[in-house]
């Protein structure tokens, strides 16, 4: 049975983001929040497999992240079979296959979301990564496909420095999934849906927009509703993706479609903590809304710890020189500070964790004398007076 079957139902996931889902993020998440499976941020195959020094970065995971999924994406059936072995050669739960890439660097050579055009080209790319699974599962050497053998050792050891351990690499059948949206430039998503069914994917994960819409308007939850009719008895899991804010959207969604889970991408932002729901919302769909799913009040200070614990790891593994990419995450976790775009047009300039605990120390002191109760001043709000008086780092 293929980890997917072992998941209670509903399955919460996090969704693959570029640039925001790397291995500190992933770790922060699962830490905090404990999504189901997590994916990593789509890696394109011949990148993998020509410059495989550059991926050490995108294919580093420590075991708190599993389940974890490598998510690929290319236009090339024979580079899709190398890095399917690369992928299980690195201990991954699962391989999945990006389909749904609106990118123009992307779509125009064919790939991501492109591949809604070209259904012959989806099935070949789907069958060459089983055979990939399937043929390194039987025991085929990586030095017969060219993989250079240096890229897996120094992967491994970037893991074991990572997590202190390291899994005895056990030669298994990893499942295989899809990524992908509703559509090209409009909504097809029946046809589109009997195409990759054919395929027999483990997963199938459904964005409720178009190629053409991008990221604009809404996600058409209808549209993957149908999608649940149509894999209705394949055996594949259905998990519908696309807007969802909150657990009570999660909840909504899936009692409205009936997908097998749902993955969440921008909500996840600056908010690991985002996931602590699930098990209400597993326990509310098994009792048929007898649990009420309230979203966690998360104090100021847990919010800051995260932050900090964040930061180090990310800059203990990717060193200073990468220390702005963190920059949009100290933004995200800003989100409901009092006096949130100040502390985040600080936080967008900050070099490095000590600028970062400096500058969460001043923060806390300006939030705490603004709020600090005045003599003969009636009783303050109790939620403010509490958040002043705690220490938000030490
Ligand atoms: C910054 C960013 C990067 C993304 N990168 C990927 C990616 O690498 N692979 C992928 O399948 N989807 C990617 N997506 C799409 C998300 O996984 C998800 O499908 C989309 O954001 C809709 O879900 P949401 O509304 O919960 O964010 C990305 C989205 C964003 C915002």
């Amino acid at each position: 049975m293929n980890f997917w079957q072992t998941i209670p139902k509903p399955i919460i996931g996090l969704s693959p983001m570029d640039g925001v889902t790397d291995a500190s993020f992933r770790f922060i998440t699962a830490k905090h929040g404990g999504p189901d499976v997590v994916f990593t941020e789509f890696v394109n195959v011949e990148t993998a497999f020509f410059a495989p020094d550059t991926l050490i970065k995108d294919f580093t995971y420590s075991e708190i992240e599993r389940p974890i999924v490598a998510q690929i994406y290319g236009h090339t059936p024979e580079m899709f079979y190398k890095v399917a072995h690369i992928v299980c050669e690195l201990g991954f739960d699962g391989v999945d296959i990006n389909m749904g890439c609106p990118a123009k660097k992307v779509a125009a050579k064919g790939s991501g979301a492109a591949l809604i055009l070209n259904p012959s080209l989806a099935r070949s790319i789907i069958q060459r990564v089983y055979q990939g699974v399937k043929d390194w599962c039987e025991g085929q050497s990586l030095s017969d496909l060219n993989i250079d053998p240096g890229f897996i050792q120094k992967t491994r050891i970037a893991n074991r420095l990572r997590t202190g351990v390291e899994r005895p690499l056990r030669r298994r059948l990893i499942p295989v999934s899809v990524k992908t949206r509703i559509g090209y430039d409009q909504v097809v998503v029946e046809e589109w849906m009997q195409t990759l069914l054919e395929e027999k994917p483990s997963v199938i994960s459904l964005h409720g927009r178009t190629l053409k819409q991008g990221y604009k308007g809404s996600a058409d939850w209808e549209s993957i509703a149908r999608a649940v009719d149509v894999s209705r008895n394949s055996g594949i899991l259905l998990l519908g993706n696309g807007d969802l804010q909150d657990m009570q959207d999660v909840y909504r969604r899936i009692s409205q479609s009936k997908v097998d889970g749902v993955l969440l991408g921008r909500s996840a932002q600056g908010n690991p903590w985002i996931f602590r729901g699930k098990e209400e919302v597993k326990r509310a769909l098994s009792s048929n809304g007898g649990v009420s799913i309230d979203p966690m009040p998360i104090r100021l200070e847990e919010r800051f710890r995260a932050l900090l614990e964040h930061s180090s790891h990310f800059e203990k593994h990717w060193g200073l020189q990468c220390f702005v990419g963190m920059r949009k995450h100290l933004a995200w976790y800003c989100r409901g500070s009092p006096r949130a775009a100040e502390l985040r047009s600080q936080m967008v300039q900050l070099s490095n964790v000590g600028e970062v605990m400096d500058c969460l120390r001043n923060y806390a002191a300006s939030i705490a004398s603004e709020f600090q109760p005045k003599e003969r001043a009636p009783s303050p709000r109790p939620s403010r007076s509490s958040m002043a008086s705690e220490p938000l780092i030490s």
